[in-house]
């Protein structure tokens, strides 16, 4: 496995389980592999796979960390840190409802808000399945979503409990303000006059994730930064850059709009991975204690609520995008009695 992030260790008395859809591969008792929809993680010691697969299977949610450990002939600290990366990865969830280190629940809420994101948008916009315009509203509608990153990052700033959190969140709005800036350029190669682009407005189905960043960063900041941790590109994430140069290229061949017109969008994905966005946002739980169990559901249902928001999202860009024959944005000459 990578090397992780250093977090606190669980407390022994979580009864953990196995999170339904992982799939771990094994042979016999060894735990090679563990996949999720988004990722995969294998296990290359063959002691630690001997030792990952006892302790797997004396996982029932009834079983503490503690029990597993000396069922599974495993020293109580190599058991808990293997436990801890399972957890971590998203491949095992608590039933006990224990308190748990912040940056473990972190790195945990936010893989399995990676696995939500793909469920809840699947097949939606899948490239094989592009036309024009729909590859043109999925554009445009990412250009509002970076555009509007003022709206909510600014309530976050506002809300931040540190003055380092405000200035990390500051240097986050600010590229985000010469991002906006860079893809609105894209969209002028695609025929759009600046008054247009004025004109534009997010679809209400994008506006709606939008307006969920902006409530729950002025109500509820943890759960704020464990949604930007799920949309903004992660940190060591082997393997992730070339899949998405492979998709870019794909999307290139296939000529439905011009490369000058995506170049910006492509090259956003490369300037996000580059300023390392994804490690913005386990900042706040570094900071923080060991989190309620009511702090975790909260957070963990902030995520999954967004990934939802993301797949209407996803669907108002085909109702709407895909029924338009013209490359012109949503905006407020668009009748309101459209199906958008
Ligand atoms: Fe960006």
């Amino acid at each position: 496995m990578a090397d992780r992030i250093a977090t606190a260790p669980l407390d022994a008395e979580m009864r953990l389980r196995p999170v339904a859809g992982v799939e771990f591969k094994r042979d016999g008792v060894a735990l090679l592999e563990i996949e999720t929809v988004v990722q995969s993680t294998t296990i290359d010691a063959p002691d630690d796979q001997l030792r990952s697969g006892r302790l797997l299977s004396c996982l029932d949610g009834d079983t503490t960390i503690a029990v597993a450990a000396r069922r599974a002939d495993v020293g109580t600290d190599a058991a808990s840190a293997i436990l801890q990366t399972l957890f971590e990865l998203g491949a095992l969830e608590d039933v006990a409802r224990r308190p748990v280190p912040a940056t473990a629940f972190y790195l945990h809420v936010v893989a399995r808000g990676k696995v939500w994101f793909h469920e809840a948008t699947r097949g939606v916009l899948e490239s094989a399945r592009l036309t024009g315009p729909l590859l043109f509203g999925k554009l445009v509608e990412n250009y509002h979503y970076v555009d509007s990153a003022v709206s909510h990052v600014s309530t976050a700033i506002a809300q931040a409990p540190t003055q380092r959190l405000r200035l990390l969140l500051g240097e986050f709005l600010a590229d985000e303000y010469w991002h906006g800036l860079s893809l609105r350029e894209g969209l002028k190669r695609a025929g759009l006059s600046e008054s247009t682009l004025d004109e534009a407005e997010p679809l209400p189905t994008t506006a709606a994730v939008i307006n969920l960043l902006r409530v729950v960063a002025q109500t509820h900041f943890l759960g704020y930064a464990a949604c930007g941790g799920v949309s903004e590109s992660p940190t060591g994430c082997e393997g992730l850059a070339m899949v998405n140069e492979g998709n870019w290229n794909e999307l290139y061949a296939r000529n439905l709009l011009p490369d000058a017109v995506l170049a910006p969008f492509r090259e956003h994905e490369a300037l996000d991975a580059m300023a390392d966005h994804g490690a913005l946002f386990i900042e706040p739980f570094i900071e923080r204690g060991p989190l309620a169990s009511e702090e975790c559901r909260e957070i963990e249902a902030t995520v999954r609520r967004m990934c939802l928001a993301w797949g209407e999202a996803h669907r108002g860009i085909v109702r709407f995008y895909g029924a338009q024959t013209e490359l012109l944005p949503f905006s407020r000459h668009t009748p309101l009695f459209h199906d958008a």
